[in-house]
């Protein structure tokens, strides 16, 4: 397909991980004669496979960092850029070394924002659900159902009710370092919005789940969860007792896509807009809901102890409101649970041997 599009170049940093990678393909996919550049460190573990499929598809690619200014010096001018570059885990600095996801989440931000402004680029920047802070949520009312925990029926707090964590929810309180590092990189966004007219917005992303995420205990927990039903490895439900009730809503980075395709149709009315942007309660799941979708999938049945503990950073259960996004831009997530799991599947059982040692 080819359309109009009013941009000639996009950048993406970080698009050889998995939302970067997926974002890439789609525009690809879409804007035959689009320019799009990644650039990427390739830390991640198993981007370099990711990079092939990208290499394949006429994308352009430059290997550097963006704590380093000198790396951007390469790219030729570039009129938006999508912010996919970060250390996604919420664990980070739980070993008491923030320092690299400091340098990565924060100065690395602040970079891609200052050579955006430098390019006159329009700027997204995918934030996360984890800038809202750990105790208010943890303290939300809930009832633990048979397969998972469940918002209880209440709108006593602000920005929370039964669809979930909207915009409105506090800021008060501690996110975790990578929580804390995402929220410092949307209020910088805001200073260059606001300071320099930079056309930029954020969204803050629910958990995203597709193919191609090579998931590991820390973060990208639903590919995790396939890959060690098929390769028949042991999982823990850890913590919250260790019954596998904690519930996420997911989203694939197809319909975050299909979201930004109709976000930059406004893009002249871009100011540093945040919005919540997941699946919501029809497309979420707990880990035992998961447990069952991957068992019906493979075909598998694994051993999955009880690791009762709750680290100081999880959260029972998050749902995004996403109604801000919905009505503004006439967005709908498609992808369902099943969906996602099923394509995750596909693609791990379609490259088996060589993921196998990701997992
Ligand atoms: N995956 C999710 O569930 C989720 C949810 C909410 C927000 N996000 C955000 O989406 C973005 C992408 O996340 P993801 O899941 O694709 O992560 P990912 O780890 O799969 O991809 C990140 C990519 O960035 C690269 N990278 C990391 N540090 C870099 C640096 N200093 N310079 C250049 N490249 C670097 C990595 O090599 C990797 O390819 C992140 O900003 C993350 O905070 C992700």
């Amino acid at each position: 397909m080819t359309a109009a599009f009013p941009f000639k170049h996009i950048l993406i940093t970080g698009g050889a991980g998995f939302v970067g990678s997926h974002l890439a393909l789609a525009f690809r996919e879409s804007f035959e004669n689009l320019k799009i550049s990644i650039l990427d460190n390739l830390v991640r573990r198993g981007s370099e496979l990711n990079l092939q499929v990208l290499l394949e598809n006429d994308l352009e690619f430059y290997h550097g960092d963006i704590r380093c200014r000198e790396d951007f010096d390469k790219i030729p001018p570039f009129d938006l850029m999508i912010d996919c570059s970060a250390e996604p885990s919420v664990q980070a600095g739980l070993d008491g070394k923030p320092d690299h996801l400091i340098q990565n989440n924060l100065n690395g931000t602040l970079n891609c924002l200052e050579m955006a402004h430098r390019n006159n680029a329009a700027f997204i920047f995918l934030s996360t659900s984890r800038v809202y802070p750990i105790t208010p949520l943890a303290h939300l009312p809930f009832n633990v159902k048979e397969t998972r925990f469940a918002f209880a029926d209440s709108n006593e707090v602000t920005g929370w009710s039964a669809q979930g964590i909207s915009e409105d929810f506090t800021l008060q309180g501690a996110r975790s370092f990578y929580g804390a590092s995402k929220l410092s990189g949307e209020l910088m966004l805001q200073e260059y919005a606001y300071t320099y007219n930079m056309k930029a917005i954020i969204n803050r992303c629910g958990i995203l789940a597709g193919s191609r995420q090579m998931g590991k205990v820390d973060q990208g927990v639903i590919t995790l969860w396939m890959a060690r039903h098929l390769y028949e490895k042991k999982l823990s439900y850890i913590g919250f007792g260790g019954e596998g009730k904690q519930v996420r809503d997911i989203l694939h980075p197809k319909d975050l896509f299909f979201l930004l395709l109709k976000q930059l149709e406004k893009v002249s009315d871009w100011n540093g807009q945040v919005y919540n942007v997941g699946g919501g309660n029809e497309i979420s799941l707990s880990l035992r809901e998961l447990t069952d979708y991957c068992q019906n999938i493979t075909g598998k049945k694994v051993n999955i102890s009880a690791v009762p503990e709750t680290s100081p950073v999880d959260i029972p259960l998050y749902i995004s409101d996403s109604r801000k996004a919905q009505q503004e831009f006439q967005w709908m997530p498609k992808y369902k649970n099943h969906d996602i799991l099923e394509e995750i599947y596909q693609w791990m059982s379609a490259h088996k041997d060589q993921l196998r040692a990701y997992f």
